[in-house]
């Protein structure tokens, strides 16, 4: 209610949250390799990441094998509930135990494919084949490297370096009780997919405002949203913006006791670093995870639609099925393909720097955000 009665108030007065001033960025935070190397390690080295949805694993030895940032994951429920996460990477010689993907474990245990050493769920060597000539060595240390593993709001959090901790109450902070109220754990995994896309900051940078909502998503995402216009509220480092979908201005003819604020206003989750959850419409949930690839021109992006209950008819799974296209025009054909063009042309020195206007608050904190995690 509170956010509606926001956004009516800016609609009506043709004004936006805003940022005191415009912020400059120059160029090298988008080109200097250097400066991207540092960064990476720092942000997704070194902080949290959900890495999965707690959804994607609900049974005991159901697993996720994940391979980001240069470090091969594998995250897998075990006989006790509880995620646990390691180095995917087996004891002997380093081969993955798993392939890249979502499975289930049978019996909680994996068999690497190089020599069929077996691990379980817990990450211990359970099994060494051709043991009696192999000969002896203390198994209790040749289990695989764990991780910082956590879920927390829905999600599975994982710290890619071995020996590292985090508190995710502290790291989320109150943006916890904002994932909370989604209720992540109860919806239906419907549909995942992986994006390639243009840099780090090139790619994220779109997914953070809605300056670009009526020019480039017309037909899309932006066919129900009034472009130019939201509210913004920050969680240390993680953000939420909601922007207004085009009937808000009805809500001025009705008495707020009649109001129903879902119909009107679109909620944007963005997490510090890399994930974004858009409720476009009732009963839909997208959810972008962009992890930098090899170099500061490629990221992949990991794209998962959820249903708030498993489709049934045809009618359910038509309308699915047309969420789950939007978001992908949106991002493939029409944020990614604008956003490789300016990440070709970045070198060429057309801009001295980018601007980040004060309608653009997003930015220009999410800029902030990273100039704090990867400062020495
Ligand atoms: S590398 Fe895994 S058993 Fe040899
Ligand atoms: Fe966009």
């Amino acid at each position: 209610m509170a956010l509606a009665r926001r956004l009516l108030d800016h609609h009506q007065a043709g004004t936006t949250d805003m940022a005191p001033d415009i912020m400059r960025q120059t160029m090298d935070a988008y080109l200097d390799e250097e400066r991207w190397a540092h960064e990476v390690d720092k942000i997704f080295r070194h902080l949290p990441l959900p890495m999965a949805l707690s959804l994607e694993l609900p049974e005991p030895g159901d697993y996720r094998a994940i391979t980001k940032v240069g470090v091969p994951v594998l995250i897998v429920r075990g006989k006790d509930r509880k995620v646990r996460a390691f180095i995917n990477a087996c004891s002997h010689r380093g081969a993955p135990v798993c392939d890249d993907g979502h499975g289930h474990a049978p019996s909680g245990r994996f068999s690497c494919p190089y020599h069929a050493w077996t691990f379980n769920a817990e990450g211990s060597l359970v099994g060494v084949f051709g043991s009696k000539t192999f000969g002896d060595f203390d198994r209790d240390t040749a289990g695989l490297t764990e991780l910082f593993c956590e879920e927390h709001s829905g999600f599975v959090w994982v710290g890619l370096t071995a020996g590292e901790t985090f508190d995710m109450d502290e790291w989320l902070g109150g943006f916890a009780e904002r994932l909370q109220s989604l209720d992540l754990e109860n919806w239906h995994l419907y549909e995942q997919r992986e994006i390639p896309g243009p840099g780090w900051k090139v790619t994220w940078d779109g997914y953070l405002e809605g300056y670009h909502q009526a020019a480039v998503h017309p037909e899309t995402v932006g066919k129900n949203t009034i472009a130019n216009l939201m509210t913004h509220d920050t969680y240390g480092p993680h953000q939420r913006f909601v922007f207004g979908r085009k009937s808000l201005g009805e809500l001025a003819d009705i008495p707020e006791a009649e109001w129903n604020p879902d119909d009107h206003i679109r909620l944007i989750h963005s997490g510090f670093p890399n994930f974004s959850l858009s409720g476009i419409l009732g009963g839909f949930c997208l959810i972008s995870q962009v992890y930098p690839g090899p170099n500061p021109n490629q990221t992949t992006t990991i794209q998962t639609v959820l249903t708030a209950k498993k489709p049934e008819t045809l009618e359910e799974i038509a309308a699915a099925d047309e969420f789950s296209e939007i978001g992908r025009v949106a991002i493939v054909d029409e944020d990614y393909a604008l956003g490789f063009q300016i990440q070709e042309g970045l070198a060429a020195g057309g801009n001295e720097y980018f601007m980040f206007g004060r309608n653009e608050p997003t930015i220009q904190h999410y800029h902030n955000m990273v100039a704090k995690y990867s400062a020495d």
